[in-house]
């Protein structure tokens, strides 16, 4: 049997992955931070995947303490970063770097010590480029050294990661591949991310407008299954795919037409507003002095506004080719998604009465 080890189990992409691997007849290994969160997300596992389905207690940044748990292993799957809370008020840039550039490169020597067979490592469609106008990135696109990531430090974090994997691979023998997903949906958001946070948002009609912008958009499980297949690949070619990338991004979807999805799937009225980015980063700095002067979260953060202000179209055609990776209509995503937040308790928050 084949055994894979997933780091991040208990979030939006790993989460799908495992699930996708035990359904694949994977034992799996999953790494948590709060083995309890782990349990409670996966306690629906029919009995024969929860026998194949093992939890490991452990922090990227206290890799010593569970490294062991890396021989026998097969497939290591890095879908684990500090980036939900990096988007959160506050300082995050030594979190970034500590957990997102060494924890991987710890993370991956270790496993190549433990002789593990593969890895596939989770980057991010951030770590290239801005586009301008009229251009779509694909795997070709290399970051220039002085690109300017206008301040993100989570984005900038991945690349750091990147570049450390790509000098990694010019002295270890552990092959390793990349999967670029776009702005994540689905089920099994329990963090929530910006992502699901903003599907509950819409559903309690928290926000007033909308920014004008796009962004590509993918469901977690699809971009689950390129993680799949681009170990599949790898194992098969171990040389022909190392150091390979994989956009898995999913369709260039404006802001309007996601929240005008929420409200088709749902009945919940969307925003009506769309205002121009400028305008979002304004509010944006009203909400988050707000939230220092009450001690509460702001609705959106001028890092966010700034991360969704710096998506380019991003061309997914080599997954859809290589992998076979198919992207889900939005609608099905967006209602998959919402159902999962009705049937799961505790909810982070109810969300208003909706027809889904
Ligand atoms: N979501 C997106 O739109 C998007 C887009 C592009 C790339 N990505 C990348 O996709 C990957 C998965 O993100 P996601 O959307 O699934 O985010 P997520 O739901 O926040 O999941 C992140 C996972 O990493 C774990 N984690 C964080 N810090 C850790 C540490 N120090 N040690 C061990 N585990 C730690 C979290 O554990 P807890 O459950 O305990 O918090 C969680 O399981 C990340 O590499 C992210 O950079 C995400």
């Amino acid at each position: 049997m084949n055994t894979a080890f997933v780091t991040g189990c208990t979030g939006l992409l790993g989460s799908n992955l495992t699930r996708l691997l035990l359904a694949n007849g994977y034992a799996v290994r999953g790494l948590a931070r709060d083995p309890d969160k782990a349990e409670r997300m996966f306690v629906d596992l029919a009995p024969e995947a929860r026998e194949r389905f093992t939890v490991v207690e452990g922090d990227l940044l206290h890799l010593s303490t569970w490294a062991d748990a890396l021989h026998g292993v097969d497939t290591l799957f890095h879908t684990a970063a500090y980036f939900r809370e990096s988007f959160t008020l506050g300082e995050h840039r030594d979190t970034l770097w500590a957990v997102n550039v060494d924890g991987t490169r710890t993370l991956l020597e270790a496993a190549d010590a433990a002789g593990v067979a593969r890895a596939v490592h989770t980057s991010s469609g951030g770590v290239l480029p801005h586009a301008g106008p009229g251009r779509t990135l694909d795997e070709t696109d290399e970051i220039p050294p002085d690109y300017d990531w206008t301040g993100n430090d989570y984005f900038e974090s991945k690349h750091a990661c990147d570049r450390a994997i790509q000098a990694f691979l010019t002295t270890h023998r552990l092959p390793v591949a990349f999967v670029l997903p776009g702005w994540m949906f689905g089920p099994g958001d329990d963090g929530p991310t910006s992502a699901g946070q903003l599907v509950l948002d819409l559903l309690d009609q928290k926000l007033p407008a909308v920014p004008d912008v796009s962004a590509c958009v993918a469901d977690a499980r699809d971009v689950a299954l390129a993680h799949l297949r681009t170990a599949e690949v790898l194992a098969d070619d171990p040389d022909r795919w190392r150091g390979e990338r994989f956009i898995a991004a999913g369709p260039y979807t404006s802001f309007r037409a996601l929240v005008d999805t929420v409200e088709e799937v749902t009945g919940v009225p969307a925003p009506r507003w769309t205002v121009p980015i400028g305008l979002m980063k304004v509010v944006a700095l009203g909400q988050e002095w707000w939230g220092r002067l009450t001690g509460t979260d702001p609705l959106v953060t001028r890092r966010g506004v700034q991360t969704l202000a710096v998506n380019s179209p991003l061309d997914s055609s080599k997954a859809e080719q290589v992998l076979g990776v198919r992207f889900r209509p939005l609608a099905q995503t967006l209602r998959d998604t919402i159902r999962y937040y009705h049937q799961r308790a505790p909810l982070p928050r109810e969300p208003a009465s909706v027809a889904v």
